[in-house]
């Protein structure tokens, strides 16, 4: 299989340096897009071909196209961070890259080579790096490259085309003012992903079966919705966005990969600082009522979720059918705000890289 090479075709008429500076002073999250995309086609006997950075546009699609119907689509989500020279690095994206190729293989898709991916995210970021936000805060400019069968026809199977795209947003911080605990509502009847199923894809199809327990988790006063496993009812699984961590003193917990469990980049690096900074991280099972009792014996003394969207985030309050308890006093507790601050500033290029995890573009 050849690797496209990227052809640039970039915009006549970009944003102006005062719109996309006034833009920047509060960007949110995904509400803007930066002045370009890069699109990469795949057809049956041709591979991987047409590798284009065109200037951001909508797509024309044909009403019968597969993704539409039966939604052949899969996605990652990174951050390109300003580094204090000037420069902008992305987080990993050899990772995100392997986890994409392990959706498209779930989901019948062609695998797109790592260096594919990674040349896509570096052409766009290095096209658009003026809406890189400035060095020191938590800005970033996240990066959602995704694909979509594009085979028109409503034949149920894998489709014999595809579109790869990459298209970049900036991103505030996600805590302004400090960070605050979210709230969780543990689902004991609704799950997100089932034992053979494509809870470790990265799909589209995973976040529409979520967003009906987020709504019930806003409805119990609750930011965000835990799952458990689909078996027992019993095992703690993830959120719908991120990853869990259970802190017990020294010792770090997180719920193994069964399967059904999306495999986080975040989850992973902080295995690895964890242990840097003399934690014991381990992977293992915790159940919904050990987490109630040993946060009401003490011994459970912080818990939180990670992810690209907010790094890591503690979990403050927590609710079940029937309970209720308060993790950490309701504030942040002292091991997740160490290990936030290691991972970020690794990130934003104020500590070491001993990993190599940092990949500097020019
Ligand atoms: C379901 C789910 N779990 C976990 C994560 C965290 O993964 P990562 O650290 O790679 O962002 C995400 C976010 O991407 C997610 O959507």
């Amino acid at each position: 299989m050849t690797t496209p090479t990227i052809e640039l075709k970039p915009s006549a008429h970009p944003l102006s340096d005062a719109e996309r500076r006034t833009i920047l002073a509060d960007p949110g999250f995904g509400r803007h897009f930066t002045d370009h995309m890069v699109t990469v086609k795949w057809t049956e006997g041709r591979g991987w071909h047409d590798g284009q950075l065109v200037p951001y546009a909508p797509l024309a699609l044909d009403p019968a196209t597969m993704v539409l119907h039966y939604a052949q689509e899969i996605f990652e989500g990174l951050k390109a961070y300003r580094q204090p020279d000037g420069s902008v690095a992305t987080f990993r994206p050899e990772k995100n890259a392997l986890r994409f190729q392990a959706s498209a293989r779930r989901l019948g898709m062609p695998e797109l080579p790592v260096e594919t991916f990674t040349e896509a995210c570096d052409a766009l970021v290095r096209q658009d790096r003026e809406w890189v936000p400035g060095h020191g805060g938590e800005e970033s400019l996240y990066l959602r490259p995704f694909m979509i069968a594009t085979e028109v026809g409503l034949g149920v199977r894998p489709a014999n085309e595809y579109l790869f795209l990459v298209i970049a947003s900036p991103a505030g911080a996600y805590f302004s003012g400090g960070l605050k605990p979210v709230s969780i509502w543990i689902s004991e009847d609704r799950v997100r992903a089932v034992p053979g199923g494509m809870g470790d894809a990265k799909t589209g199809g995973n976040y529409a079966a979520s967003l009906l327990a987020q709504a019930e988790a806003a409805t119990k006063g609750c930011d965000q919705v835990c799952y458990l496993d689909a078996v027992e009812h019993r095992w703690v699984e993830e959120l719908g966005g991120m990853n869990l961590y259970f802190v017990y003193g020294d010792r770090i917990v997180t719920p193994s990969l069964t399967g059904s469990i999306l495999e986080g980049v975040t989850r992973d690096s902080l295995l690895t600082v964890a242990r840097d900074l003399g934690y014991r991280a381990e992977e293992g099972r915790v159940s919904v009522d050990q987490w109630q009792r040993d946060s009401e014996n003490g011994t459970l003394t912080e818990v939180f979720a990670c992810g690209t969207a907010a790094v890591i985030t503690p979990v403050g309050t927590v609710k079940r059918a029937g309970a209720e308890w308060r993790q950490s006093g309701g504030e942040t507790g002292a091991v997740t705000q160490r290990l936030r601050d290691a991972l970020l500033d690794i990130q934003r290029g104020t500590a070491p890289d001993p990993h190599g995890w940092m990949h500097r573009l020019a």
